[in-house]
């Protein structure tokens, strides 16, 4: 007798790039570690795993179907197109909020004297697969103040049914380096502090919590 298919879940990871013109973009410090760990810690479990990653130095985890995108239009796109059949979303990737208005095809020489950049915000993913749920949806909060005050908004505003919240302290990231703490908080309101883990620890910690929520 067969067993039942496996859960699938999507994951992404990385930050975006968003280009100003053919040699210059905006983009963030992500390294894409924290979402290319959960991907393998799903994957050790027996998921079936997308992972749609921006630009990173990381080779693809093993086993994945792996979606390599740039922008956060093209994460969007990727996304859309993906998350059909899922039964979870985590969006490990550090989306760019905001891309410039146009993209110059050439590179834009010195003397021609710009000073300031004119910027268009990017759609929020997440927040769209909030207002059309069918999987269950988990976010990432990297904040500098109010950690946990911004984390719950975010899960209310974005219809999430976990958040991981992340502090980014003065001189201190947490993007590329190993141990870190974060705060998980799930959409009873219940908060789980974990301090001092690696990445792969806490993607560990991350996936059974996301595995022990109720399908949609
Ligand atoms: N996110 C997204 N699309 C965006 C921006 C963010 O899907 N355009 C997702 C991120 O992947 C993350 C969550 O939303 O899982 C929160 O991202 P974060 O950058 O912390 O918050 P923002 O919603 O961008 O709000 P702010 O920048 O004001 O903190």
């Amino acid at each position: 007798m067969k067993g039942r298919p496996a859960k699938r879940i999507l994951v992404t990871a990385g930050p975006t790039r968003e280009k100003i013109d053919s040699v210059r973009f905006i983009s963030n410090y992500s390294t894409g570690s924290f979402g290319y760990e959960i991907a393998k810690a799903a994957k050790r479990l027996g998921l079936e795993v997308i992972v749609i990653s921006g630009p990173t130095a990381l080779k693809a985890p093993r086993g994945v179907k792996f979606i390599g995108v740039e922008s956060a239009r093209e994460m969007f796109g990727a996304v859309l197109k993906n998350v059909k059949r899922c039964d979870y979303v985590i969006m490990a990737a550090a989306v760019c909020d905001w891309r410039p208005a146009g993209v110059s095809a050439n590179k834009i020489k010195k003397h021609h004297g710009l000073t300031a950049l004119k910027l268009i915000k990017n759609p929020d993913i997440l927040k769209r697969l909030g207002k059309h749920k069918k999987a269950i949806l988990v976010g990432f909060a990297l904040e500098t103040e109010d950690l946990e005050e911004n984390a719950r908004k975010k899960l209310h505003e974005k219809n999430l049914d976990i958040i991981v919240a992340n502090r980014l302290k003065a001189g201190r990231s947490p993007f590329g380096k190993d141990k870190t703490d974060v705060l998980i908080i799930d959409r009873a309101g219940r908060l789980t502090k974990v301090q001092n883990k690696s990445k792969a620890e806490l993607a560990n910690i991350i996936v059974d919590k996301v595995l022990s929520c109720n399908i949609y």
